[in-house]
């Protein structure tokens, strides 16, 4: 253990946190009423600087995509991290604060199956919610038999980089998985991989798979998330037409982008534009074709939708807004699309994000909303043996008191979490803020709460600046805010909405 000293006592007032360097070691010093606290600087998602986030008591959060890390011990509170931070000793001698450093990291054992545990649990689907559940068994202590069926998906992979970065080429490969495989094996979780369930009873708590195995089950975590919806125009079948949803997808958009120069992406939500500024890093000409208007007005208002307009013209991108497709056509290979005004858009390729629909059509034995969502209370429960989490999961806000469906990667780990938790034996319910984020030209959107419509959006900043808070306003009080380039204000906004619900709009 080697002792650095770090800073003065005089440095930080209570309540203050400060990057310090200990060595080699970056490291987070905080200052609370007991005293110093020391951890890792850098968050374990994609390594931000945490310093530039919100400390809120003894939480800091992330700046970038809102992990939340407790400086006491490291834990990580909220995802989208998987992993906690480094927490070391500190010692305040004379005024001067030293933290210590150990020469090697600390080992971790990871608990595995217990005999004495009869329990099983099967979790379907090997995306983000499926993941985190089954490392939030284990690691609350559930020491059963635990099988998860992944299909195509294992190990599991970070999807919003799918659209981004590695889409466009900036991202490696080595970026995807979540975990490494050996990570499953040393807690002793028997993945299924290319493996399907075709069939579940939720009454007889059986599923079937399409390999033809039956497997009994005493809790179920269902987790297959949603499934790309289908664009029912002649020609959609033909070679070069694409949805975008996993790793493999991915992938094969990629090849096709090596021999394509003109792309159409049909869809002006957030994957569709997502995808529009990775094929123009490729030099391709790229058009984006919706129904709308203004890209996101729905969600976001007409002044955010036409800020990331103005991104996504200013690189390039064309807009065909107002449109459906009326027809794909080409021989054999997509060569044109018609939009309902019977005008032809030369394409050799064409990405389809049109939205998402839940992947439930195998289930028989509970009740399945109209969208194909199921319906959970707070503890992600549909019924007492089966649990639902993710994209397909309708959960309460507890903010409101109104079943929402939201398809957030970090309100699918958040739910993953709490099924898993408690399934092993504890009593947690959802008392999370969703919380979205998206990055397009270089610049990230973020989106916290949940607002279907409003009376009123209150800019705090100018969006035409693109550094600006935007406030959603219903009968007076804040249900979402969005906003740009002021991350720590974000973060600390979030915070504030956790511990209190809907914000009345004076005291923001
Ligand atoms: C390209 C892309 C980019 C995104 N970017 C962002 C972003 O920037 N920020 C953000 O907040 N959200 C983003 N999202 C949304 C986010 O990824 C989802 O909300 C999240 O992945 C939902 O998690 P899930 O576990 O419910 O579903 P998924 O992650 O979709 O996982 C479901 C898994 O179940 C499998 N499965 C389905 N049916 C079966 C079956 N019958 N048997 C076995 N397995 C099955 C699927 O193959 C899949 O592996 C993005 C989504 C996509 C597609
Ligand atoms: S880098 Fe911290 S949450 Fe993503």
């Amino acid at each position: 253990m080697a002792g650095f000293n770090v800073a003065r006592e005089a440095d930080l007032s209570i309540g203050e946190m400060k990057q310090v360097q200990a060595g080699q070691t970056a490291i987070l010093l905080v200052r609370l009423e007991d005293g110093f606290h020391a951890v890792g600087a850098l968050c374990s998602h994609y390594e931000a600087p945490l310093a530039a986030g919100a400390l809120c008591n003894d939480r800091v959060i992330c700046p970038w995509h809102h992990a939340c890390f407790s400086v006491r011990s490291g834990e990580q509170l909220d995802p989208p991290g998987l992993d906690g931070i480094p927490v070391y000793p500190v010692r305040v001698v004379n005024g001067e604060v030293w933290v210590e450093i150990p020469e090697q990291p600390a080992k971790i054992f990871p608990s595995g199956r217990n005999s004495k545990d009869s329990r099983s649990c099967v979790v379907m689907g090997g995306g983000c919610a499926g993941a985190y559940a089954v490392e939030a068994l284990r690691a609350n202590g559930f020491g059963g038999q635990v099988i998860w069926i992944t299909g195509e998906e294992f190990p599991p992979v970070d999807r919003p980089l799918l659209s981004k970065g590695f889409l466009s080429g900036e991202a490696s490969e080595q970026w995807i998985p979540l975990r490494d495989p050996g990570f499953y094996s040393a807690r002793d979780i028997e993945v299924r991989r290319e493996s399907w369930v075709t069939h579940l009873d939720a009454g007889k708590r059986t599923v079937l798979l399409d390999d033809g195995h039956t497997l009994n089950y005493d809790t179920a975590i269902l987790a297959t998330g949603a499934v790309a919806r289908s664009l029912p125009v002649p020609g959609v079948e033909l070679e070069g037409i694409f949805n975008l949803h996993s790793l493999d997808d991915s992938k094969k958009l990629r090849d096709a982008v090596k021999s394509a120069s003109k792309a159409v992406v049909v869809g002006a939500g957030f994957i569709g534009m997502e995808v529009a500024q990775s094929l123009r890093k490729h030099q391709l000409e790229v058009t984006v074709i919706g129904p709308e208007a203004i890209p996101f007005e729905r969600v976001l208002g007409p002044e955010i939708g036409e800020l990331v307009r103005g991104l996504h013209e200013e690189n390039g991108v064309l807009f065909r807004l107002g449109h459906t497709i009326s027809a794909f056509e080409g021989d054999g290979k997509v060569q044109q699309v018609r939009l309902d005004d019977d005008s032809v858009l030369e394409a050799d390729l064409v990405v389809v994000g049109i939205g998402v629909r839940p992947a439930t059509d195998f289930i028989v034995g509970v009740e399945r909303q109209a969208d194909g969502s199921l319906m959970v209370d707070a503890t992600m429960k549909v019924t007492d043996d089966l649990y639902a989490v993710g994209d397909l999961a309708r959960f309460p806000d507890w903010r409101t008191g109104k079943l929402i469906r939201v398809e957030h990667w970090r309100v699918a780990a958040q739910h993953g979490r709490i099924a898993g938790a408690n399934v092993a034996g504890k009593d947690h319910s959802y008392r999370g803020v969703p919380y979205f984020w998206t990055r397009q030209f270089g610049q990230t959107l973020h989106y916290i709460g949940h607002a279907e419509d409003w009376d009123e959006i209150r800019f705090n900043g100018d969006p035409k600046a693109r550094k600006f808070i935007a406030y959603y306003l219903k009968a007076g009080k804040v249900h979402a805010v969005a906003g740009m380039e002021r991350e720590q204000e974000l973060a600390e906004l979030e915070e504030r909405m956790r511990r209190r619900g809907l914000l009345e709009v004076n005291s923001e």
